[in-house]
């Protein structure tokens, strides 16, 4: 069974009430993901592996420690995943970035996929996969399909607010992959957003509506 971690770090709650609040306008919710989107890298890479390194200092030989070289790929779901890249891209800058491009039909609640344009060498790479809403979980579930049809085989899913439900989903199909979000909420209304959630992050991110 996947794993579900809440990133409960103060900064990560604090700028989350921010971005719920329907009086952030567009402009600081963009930022306020951003910063978010970096905080949680910072949780999100702490199982990435380190390798012992002797650096010279003015004062004397130190041994200390560097990343091994794990190679990474972000893949935001357009469009709201967007708003987390360029916070994560500054913990871990040499990451390639990865797109696909769903869409939740109206009236199913079905994601509707309009495009995918991996990194070539996917199959080398861990993968996170961004998405600031895990509402039905339907496509945060099919994003990890067409990256599984790639090759890639290590996956994780970081999202601002998860719904129990999106949760369930990711868990029953997607078993290996681990969830990391800031917040795990009530439930889903009728029309699947999130209660209480942020409202729509696509719109509120991009100023449309
Ligand atoms: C939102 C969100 C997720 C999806 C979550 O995108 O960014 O991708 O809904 O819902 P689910 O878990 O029920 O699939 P949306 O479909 O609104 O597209 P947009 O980002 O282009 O606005
Ligand atoms: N997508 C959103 O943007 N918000 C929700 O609450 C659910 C899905």
């Amino acid at each position: 069974m996947a794993n579900i971690c809440v990133l409960d770090h103060p900064l990560i709650q604090h700028k989350l009430s921010l971005i719920r609040d329907e009086n952030t306008s567009s402009k600081e919710f963009r930022s306020l993901v951003e910063e978010v989107a970096m905080l949680m890298a910072y949780e999100v890479t702490r199982d990435f592996p380190l390798e012992g390194v002797e650096v010279q200092t003015p004062v004397a030989l130190a041994k200390a420690k560097k990343l091994a070289g794990k190679k990474v790929a972000l893949v935001p779901i357009l469009r709201a995943g967007l708003g987390m890249v360029d916070g994560m891209l500054k913990l871990i800058p040499a990451a390639k970035v990865g797109h696909i491009g769903l869409y939740r039909d109206d009236e199913t609640l079905k994601p509707v996929k309009y495009y995918c344009k991996m990194p070539a060498d996917i199959k080398e790479r861990d993968i996170i996969l961004i998405d600031p809403m895990l509402a039905t979980g339907g496509s945060a579930s099919a994003a990890i399909g067409f990256i599984k049809e790639r090759g890639a085989k290590n996956i994780k899913l970081m999202c601002l607010i998860a719904a129990p439900e999106g949760i369930r989903a990711v868990q029953r199909a997607h078993s290996d992959v681990d969830i990391f979000a800031a917040a795990v909420d009530e439930k889903l209304n009728e029309q699947g957003y999130i209660v209480p959630g942020l409202g729509d992050a696509g719109d509120r991110l991009f100023g449309t509506k």
